[in-house]
């Protein structure tokens, strides 16, 4: 069976088909983060216009990178939310123009199902059950996976994502939007214990997460401080030094709650370099393993929503997820 995969949430438009016999055949990706840059941020209309001058070619170039027609494809995967609202309207019109056209199935599939599901992607792939780390720009949640669409939400972060503090806090720094690699590249250059600032809800004695006071304590300290490259760097490293702890001790806690030896960490900010060394190296201490998707995999792709979609038809359950609700349901 071969799926084609179609990404359009935000700001970047993936397209990939998925065998579930050979497994991944070609996928693609158009990141509009250029465009948007001068803005700070996503302008959603901007997004919704570019998707739809890109999703048609690329479409085209997966299909002849992988030599296969549009008669090849059996089924049509498309991110179905949470995103922008016209942004995923081009992607859900495109899927439900070439389903019919094609008479096979089309599946809106939740986005955090894609990320979720993406270290499947990779080899040697996570076998269910799992426990999940999502940390994306919109998203922080650590989630109980079973099997395909056996997810149990464990916590979730009660304000800002990671992904977006990483964002917030790079822009106090004068860094570009999207900022989380940027900031993660400065913090390199940072000098280990010159600042300390919080570890929101290390204690909280749940698995929740809290990073919107974080920024604001990096807020305050930049205004204290007489600002040049080195503060600025040392400022960055204390920053992902205490995302970093926050979120490998929520991970581990969840692993011992449900007794598992196996985590995933998918999203945006599982590129982080010192995010995976960290929570690599505490997993090993308690006889875990962790999981990663390929770097390329982490931030938005085409393919973790065919693959989700080829693992739903392969599951025979083609009634995804609530796209809008929590992403919680049937343990
Ligand atoms: O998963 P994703 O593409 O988007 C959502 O679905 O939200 O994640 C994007 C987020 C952004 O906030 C970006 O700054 C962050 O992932 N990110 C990083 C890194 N690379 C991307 N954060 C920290 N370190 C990185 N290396
Ligand atoms: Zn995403």
């Amino acid at each position: 069976m071969i799926i084609l995969g179609i990404e359009t949430s935000c700001d970047e438009t993936g397209v990939a088909l998925y065998d579930t016999d050979r497994g991944l055949l070609n996928h693609t990706l158009f990141s509009q983060i250029s465009m948007h840059s001068e803005y700070g941020g996503v302008v959603p209309e901007l997004a919704s216009r570019d998707h739809i001058r890109r999703i048609l070619p690329l479409i085209r170039q997966v299909l002849n990178k992988a030599q296969r027609e549009l008669d090849d494809i059996n089924a049509i995967a498309y991110t179905k939310g949470p995103g922008l609202a016209g942004a995923l309207l081009v992607g859900a019109s495109v899927a439900a123009a070439l389903g019919y056209a094609l008479n096979i199935p089309v599946l809106g599939i939740h986005h955090l199902e894609g990320h979720l599901l993406s270290p499947l992607l990779s080899t040697p792939a996570p076998q269910f059950p799992f426990i999940a780390l999502l940390v994306s720009g919109g998203h922080t949640q650590l989630m109980q996976v079973n099997g395909v669409g056996q997810y149990r939400l464990l916590g979730e972060t009660v304000d800002d994502a990671a992904g977006e503090a990483f964002d917030k806090t790079a822009k106090l720094l004068g860094l570009g939007y999207p900022g989380g690699a940027a900031l993660s590249e400065l913090a390199g250059q940072g000098r280990s214990g010159k600042f300390k600032l919080p570890r929101p809800m290390l204690n909280s004695g749940d698995l929740n997460f809290s990073f919107s006071g974080l920024k604001t304590a990096v807020l305050t300290l930049i205004n204290k401080q007489s600002m040049d490259q080195q503060v600025r760097a040392d400022i960055a490293l204390a920053f992902q030094e205490a995302v970093v702890t926050v979120l490998t001790e929520k991970a581990l806690a969840a692993l011992s709650l449900t007794k598992s030896n196996r985590l995933v960490v998918a999203g945006g900010v599982g590129a982080n370099y010192h995010l995976r060394k960290h929570l690599t190296q505490k997993a090993a201490q308690t006889g875990a393993t962790v999981f990663y998707p390929q770097l390329e995999f982490c931030t938005d792709n085409g393919a973790m929503i065919a693959l989700a979609g080829a693992m739903r038809m392969q599951a025979n359950d083609t009634t995804p997820n609530d796209s809008t609700g929590s992403f919680t349901v049937r343990a």
